[in-house]
């Protein structure tokens, strides 16, 4: 077989097993999985000895050149794909959200726009439902587009994104029609502006300052508005993923659901992992309100305890970058300041060094919830998620220990700091490959903007559109983390090691 790149003698993770071994690449897709793997005809070789060969991430919670809190977010389709690619991302979804007066199709067609000449990986959105009555007879228009994922907020009313109980549940319905998924942020609107209204005031905010983001956010305020659109989720049958899920509570509603064949899922994102609310104690602590915001060391817990026992089916990041200056402008009021975090450099190097190398992940479990449930559950799976003969040639070879401190200046984000400034983290792409061409090398962005593409999808979620009463339970296998049945004939000494 002629192959045009092999990575050679790497710690290879594939759904059928880790092996020590080669991928074979031909005309941008994985064509083999080996040991010694002929490399004549002028393949081009990349040494992985010592190294692992991880499938290419996807974050599926992304936000670029958002207009959002009377600003734009500062990462574009240029610095957030460059980000991506350092950080081993290989897939981003972004959010196409309608603005005043805007179809459905006018929201992707603006995004399709942000994104075209400047990505550097491949790309696709989610589609915002802002206005449920006017855009309800657009999903399908826009299922035929290649657009099965559609998202809802239920806060957010003074950015016209809003969406209420009748929204969700008719959306929900559609979503069953259609074989489509529902993202929604779930907080709950109104008790949400009681507790801001009740704090807003000169004395309370000169005596707490940024810390009043998390005192007028309390769990309940995530938790009650996840019941609520659960309990819309098992009424219709409609596909829902609850999106950057931050609360304890919240884990514990998505798994009992689940236990009854509720056909709900959950994402977590990378700040909720490593972060607490002693975030805001500091004098920068106003840089790390997020939406939701960072909890407490409990919830922290288990939201990984989440990921390994399956209620938690994907880490993505929600990145959001505002620069300090962006920042600044909240000038005391906390309700004033842009909400969002950069993410995608540090997705995979936070998840590897505090979920692989501390011992609360296994390689594989990592990725599982990095690459391939977000390929499966996003509709892109066989495509992309996973390396097996077939799939795009979307890798990341990362080094099993060497670190890099993070260093904002040293960084392709735009962001002028980082929540996690001085830590010391390993999983920095050594090399990135999209589609079988370089695009990071010795851990520098060696790419082409305007390279990544959009991808057009035909599914989302796990459930069929065909699927039977979605009233009967079904028990845990609505989760994501049924594995996958790779051929394990096609590896030498594949093993399912559980390696840390
Ligand atoms: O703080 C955040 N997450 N900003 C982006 C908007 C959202 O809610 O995802
Ligand atoms: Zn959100
Ligand atoms: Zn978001």
């Amino acid at each position: 077989m002629r192959f045009d790149r092999i990575i050679k003698g790497g710690n290879v993770v594939t759904p059928a097993g880790t092996f020590t071994g080669d991928v074979g690449i031909a005309g941008g897709k994985i064509a083999a999985l080996g040991t010694d793997l002929d490399a004549a005809n002028g393949a081009q070789v990349i040494d992985a000895a010592g190294h692992h060969v991880l499938p290419g991430v996807l974050d599926v919670h992304v936000h670029l050149e958002l207009p959002f809190c009377g600003t734009v977010s500062a990462d574009d389709y240029r610095t957030g794909t460059r980000a991506a690619a350092r950080g081993g991302v290989t897939t981003v979804i972004d959010f196409a959200i309608p603005y005043a007066g805007e179809s459905l199709g006018q929201a992707a067609d603006n995004w399709l726009r942000k994104a075209e000449g400047k990505a550097l990986v491949d790309y696709t959105f989610h589609i915002c439902i802002t206005r449920w009555q006017e855009h309800r007879d657009q999903i399908a228009g826009m299922v035929q587009r290649g657009f099965t994922t559609f998202k809802e907020f239920m806060i957010y009313e003074s950015e016209g994104w809003q969406s209420d109980d009748r929204a969700l549940f008719g959306t929900l319905e559609a979503m069953r029609e259609h074989g489509t998924m529902l993202l929604v942020h779930a907080e709950s609107a109104r008790v949400l502006d009681e507790l801001i209204a009740r704090h807003h005031t000169p004395e309370q905010m000169a005596r707490y300052g940024a810390r009043l983001h998390p005192m007028t956010r309390p769990n309940f305020v995530e938790a009650e508005a996840i019941a609520r659109v659960v309990r819309w989720c098992e009424a219709t049958g409609g596909q829902l993923y609850i999106v950057h899920m931050s609360t304890a509570e919240g884990a514990d509603i998505v798994a009992a659901a689940q236990a009854r064949g509720v056909p709900v899922l959950a994402e977590t994102c990378a700040q909720y992992l490593v972060l607490d609310d002693s975030v805001f104690e500091g004098t920068d602590g106003h840089l790390f309100a997020c939406c939701p915001q960072v909890k407490k060391p409990r919830d922290v817990e288990r939201l990984w305890q989440g990921l390994r026992r399956g209620e938690v089916s994907v880490v993505s990041t929600d990145t959001c970058t505002f620069s300090r200056a962006q920042k600044a402008t909240w000038n005391g009021d906390w309700t004033k300041i842009p909400m969002g975090l950069p993410g995608l450099e540090t997705l995979l190097p936070l998840v590897y060094t505090h979920g692989v190398r501390a011992g609360r992940l296994t390689l594989e479990e990592m990725c599982l919830k990095l690459s391939t449930n977000p390929a499966r559950i996003m509709g892109l799976a066989p495509r992309k998620g996973a390396i097996q003969v077939g799939a795009d040639a979307d890798l990341a070879i990362i080094h099993p220990t060497r670190t890099h401190t993070v260093d904002p200046a040293a960084m392709e984000t735009n962001a002028d700091w980082s929540p996690y400034l001085g830590w010391e983290l390993a999983g920095f792409a050594r090399t990135t490959l999209s589609r079988g061409e370089v695009i990071v090398d010795d851990y520098r962005v060696v790419g082409r903007e305007g390279r990544g593409q959009w991808l057009p999808r035909r599914t989302a979620g796990l459930r069929p559109a065909s699927d039977p009463d979605p009233f009967v339970p079904q028990g845990r296998l609505r989760q994501a983390d049924v594995p996958f049945e790779g051929d394990s004939s096609v590896l030498p000494e594949a093993r399912a090691t559980g390696v840390r």
